[in-house]
């Protein structure tokens, strides 16, 4: 069971590094499929981590989690508008910085709130 849970860790750290740094380093301003896989991704990860974590007999902050779920669904939202604003040719760099810094503020949460 705690091999899982570190391998679903290891599969949340990815999708912090495809998102921060497709949004933020490499492709600034471009909604790339990294961006919109690991917003999704880290929905999917972060929520089994809490149900792992929950059969593990681990303590969950639910205030927390609730926090870090709300700023992934806006990561998750800036990723999928400015992709599909992209498929119409009106690209909008915004929102996916936007993305980029509100996954940094979600690591931010994830370790400083303890
Ligand atoms: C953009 C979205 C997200 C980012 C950037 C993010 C980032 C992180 C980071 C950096 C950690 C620390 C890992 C460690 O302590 O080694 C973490 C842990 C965790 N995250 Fe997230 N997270 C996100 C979304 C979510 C969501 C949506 C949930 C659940 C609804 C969630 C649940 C958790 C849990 C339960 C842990 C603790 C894992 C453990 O130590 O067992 N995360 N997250």
């Amino acid at each position: 069971m705690e091999f899982l849970t570190n391998v679903v860790v290891l599969l949340h750290l990815l999708g912090l590094a495809a998102i921060v740094g497709s949004a933020l380093f490499v492709a600034r301003g471009v909604p790339t499929p990294a961006l919109v896989w690991g917003a999704r991704a880290q929905i999917l990860t972060g929520l089994l981590l809490v149900g792992l974590n929950q059969a593990g007999d681990d303590e969950v902050n639910n205030t927390k989690i609730g926090v870090k779920l709300l700023i992934a669904l806006a990561v998750a939202a800036c990723a999928e508008i400015a992709a599909a604003k992209e498929r119409k040719g009106q690209g909008n760099p915004q929102l996916v910085t936007a993305a980029g810094v509100l996954a940094v503020v979600n690591a931010a949460v994830a370790v400083l709130w303890t």
